[in-house]
């Protein structure tokens, strides 16, 4: 059993984009401090990606500069509206061999933090979809044996099968319980993959355990990931192509079928390309229509580019500062979406939803000080939203533990839990805007506005439900702190223009910027600084409008969201979210006590806030939290300031 972190990765042999894969032991990790930010520092920075302190220079200020525009919509939707979309749309891809450190140690030990960004979400779009994989699913096995250390997961270092020299994981079943007990506290749902490494001998044990275990909380099953890259990984031979996969896929089908412990087998989500095949080419297999029956979704995986050669060496260098500006404008998000335009009407005409399964900024884990950095915000929405725009019904946003750029979240190396928190990347605050740009009515429908003439540094989306507008985002790309670059969208609605407008802006003062972006005032902090919370005041803006028209400004860099109606704000975010206080649970007289049974039956609603429990050491941190005071009760439960990660479950009232 070796004790030290082992950063391993599935290597890219000819530098294509793929998700790079971190697995820990289950032992301690490596200890870090908390970066400075100083180009000194950056320069000789030895601490995990995820902290790397490296700031960018903005891109220049384009000339000439944005100027104001007109945004004048219908009261009608308008032809090339999307279709309609829930707002789970942007859920998260967890790589399977870090689920341990994000959800939690095991069923009785949840990441506390993970219960609060997934509730914050849940509160603004009804629902989140989260998944558990990537490329360390393919060889991953169930085990019926005690994992040292209270663990679900491990590698196993005894296995030297893998081609990619990566030790293949092990789980045991209370992997499976622990993210049943998280759905029974708030409303996610998952989706998880069969090993599908080699096709004589599939362990079917992910898919019967996980529908007996997780019920109707788990929403699908991929089959493969990236088969397009297996030949080259090793897993197939050198000629494998789409119609190897449509064929492995129907032995798959057939297995699962003769299999009595697989309650459905209807649930499955193919073909997971990286980008290597064009969907197209799986298409004119008969894949999707062969298999409809058993078909859930269409799904794809992509990065647009990836950072490869500085991880592995392998392909070509890139240099993050002269590729930052190519992620800073709305062609970035039209490139990636564009190849998939045909397939997501394809699936329309199955009246199947077509999914992103697995995407972030760069495989390879992302490039410092562009991933990590407050312009990936901004990209991360208007990339989500350009999905939504072109019909896919869903986008899983990669999260890849301690060695890499581009985390939405962070949770602390396991030995630092006690007195660190968690780290939350600019690609979390896009997943808030575009929760609460869609909504949760299940009804909004996306249109891209070509705005401002098609300046691509000023898009803007408008978002309609039952043939109204409702909300318009706002995007301005620009850093330019004297102000110039910021611009007004003056917006009307014809005579159905309203008397005054909210608005929300997602704020920062570069594209550089690193930590405490706002979100409506809001902030989860910078580096080790959130349970998960947002902390400060929230401010939403009023925008009176008159002469039929409302003017917006929006400065340069941020993103505007404009509410429309007063129901579209509270449709949006309707209140406080449901949270889950933090306590330190390597110290039992500062653990907060919460009668088990009272919390597996709290089902994810707020009657959370009711449950009795006390501390030992009452010491509230009320007003800590912006939240706090709406749920006192909560307050009341919380042990200690500094905050750890972990709640226990187990322990008695
Ligand atoms: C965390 O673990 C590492 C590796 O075992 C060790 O070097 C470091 O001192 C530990 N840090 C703390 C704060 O315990
Ligand atoms: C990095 O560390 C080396 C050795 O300590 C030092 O000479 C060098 O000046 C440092 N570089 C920067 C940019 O601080
Ligand atoms: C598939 O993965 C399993 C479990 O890690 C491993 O034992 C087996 O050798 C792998 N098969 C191939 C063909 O790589
Ligand atoms: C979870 O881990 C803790 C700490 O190692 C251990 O005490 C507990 O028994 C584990 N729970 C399960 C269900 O494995
Ligand atoms: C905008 O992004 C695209 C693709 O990401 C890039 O090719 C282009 O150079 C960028 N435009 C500017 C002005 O930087
Ligand atoms: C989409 O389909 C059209 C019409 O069949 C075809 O011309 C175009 O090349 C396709 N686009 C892609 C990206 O495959
Ligand atoms: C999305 O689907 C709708 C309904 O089929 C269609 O009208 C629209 O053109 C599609 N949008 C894109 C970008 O393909
Ligand atoms: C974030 O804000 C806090 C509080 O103002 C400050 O201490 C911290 O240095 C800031 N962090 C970053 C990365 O700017």
């Amino acid at each position: 059993m070796r004790l030290q972190p082992v950063h391993s990765f599935i290597p890219l042999l000819f530098g294509v984009a793929s998700a790079s894969v971190t697995v820990w032991g289950t032992g301690a990790q490596k200890a870090l401090t908390a970066a400075t930010t100083s180009g000194a520092a950056a320069a000789n920075y030895t601490g995990a990606a995820a902290y790397n302190p490296t700031i960018l220079n903005p891109p220049p200020i384009p000339s000439p500069g944005p100027g104001n525009f007109d945004i004048q919509l219908e009261t009608a939707a308008p032809a090339g509206v999307s279709i309609p979309l829930a707002g789970s749309f942007f859920g998260f891809s967890v790589e399977f061999s870090v689920a341990n450190q994000v959800l939690g140690k095991n069923s009785s030990l949840l990441q506390v933090p993970f219960l609060n960004l997934m509730a914050n979400l849940i509160q603004r779009g009804g629902e989140v979809h989260v998944r558990v994989g990537g490329n360390t699913q393919d060889t991953a096995s169930l085990v019926d044996y005690t994992i040292p250390n209270g663990a679900d997961l491990t590698k196993d270092y005894s296995n030297t099968q893998n081609p990619t020299a990566t030790p293949p994981l092990v789980y045991n079943r209370d992997i499976l319980t622990m993210m049943n007990n998280i759905a029974s506290l708030i409303n996610i749902k998952w989706y998880l993959g069969i090993p599908f490494n080699e096709t004589a001998n599939f362990r079917l044990q992910i898919a019967e355990v996980g529908q007996q275990i997780l019920g109707n909380k788990l929403i699908g099953l991929q089959v493969g990931n990236e088969p397009d890259l297996y030949s080259r990984h090793g897993h197939r031979d050198a000629d494998y192509g789409p119609a190897g996969y449509t064929a492995d896929f129907g032995l798959m089908v057939q297995a699962l079928a003769a299999d009595s412990a697989v309650t459905n087998p209807n649930m499955l989500i193919g073909p997971n390309l990286a980008g290597q095949w064009a969907p197209e080419e799986v298409w004119d297999t008969g894949f999707a229509t062969t298999y409809s029956s058993s078909i859930s979704a269409l799904a794809v995986e992509h990065y647009p580019t990836d950072n490869c050669a500085a991880t592995f060496g392998i392909g070509a260098a890139v240099d993050p500062q002269t590729v930052f500006p190519d992620f800073l404008n709305h062609t970035s998000g039209r490139d990636i979406v564009r190849p998939y335009v045909n397939s997501t009407a394809y699936a329309q005409t199955l009246q199947k939803p077509f999914i992103m399964f697995e995407t972030n900024t760069a495989s390879c884990g992302g490039f410092a000080g562009i991933s990590d950095a407050f312009g990936a915000a901004l990209w991360g929405a208007d990339y989500g939203l350009q999905m939504a725009y072109s019909n896919f019904s869903g986008a899983l946003f990669h999260v890849g533990g301690q060695s890499v750029f581009y985390n939405p979240f962070t949770p602390p190396p396991t030995n630092q839990s006690s007195f660190h928190q968690w780290t939350i990347g600019p690609i979390y605050y896009s997943a808030l805007v575009v929760a609460e740009t869609i909504g949760k009515s299940g009804k909004a429908q996306i249109l891209d506005l070509d705005a401002n003439g098609g300046n691509e540094f000023t898009p803007a989306y408008a978002v309609y439900e039952n043939g109204q507008p409702v909300r318009i985002a706002l995007f301005n790309y620009i850093t330019d702190p004297s102000g110039a670059s910021s611009y007004t969208a003056t917006i009307s609605i014809g005579s159905a223009t309203p008397g005054q407008v909210k608005v929300k802006y997602l704020s920062a003062e570069s594209v550089s910027q690193k930590g405490n972006y706002t979100w409506a005032g809001q902030t989860f902090g910078g580096n080790f600084g959130s349970d998960g919370r947002l902390t400060g005041d929230l401010d939403i803006k009023t925008v009176a409008c008159s002469g039929g028209t409302c003017q917006v400004q929006v400065p340069a860099p941020s993103i505007a969201l404009v509410f429309l109606t007063d129901d579209a704000l509270t449709d949006s975010d309707g209140g406080p979210t449901q949270t889950f206080a933090t306590t330190l649970h390597t110290k039992a007289h500062n653990t907060v006590q919460v009668d088990a049974s009272v919390l597996a039956t709290s089902n994810g609603h707020k009657a959370f806030a009711n449950i009795g429990g006390s501390t030992s050491q009452g010491q509230s941190r009320s007003g800590a939290f912006s939240m706090a005071q709406t749920l006192p009760s909560i307050t009341a439960l919380i042990g200690i300031a500094a905050g750890s990660l972990l709640i226990s479950r187990t322990m008695a009232r």
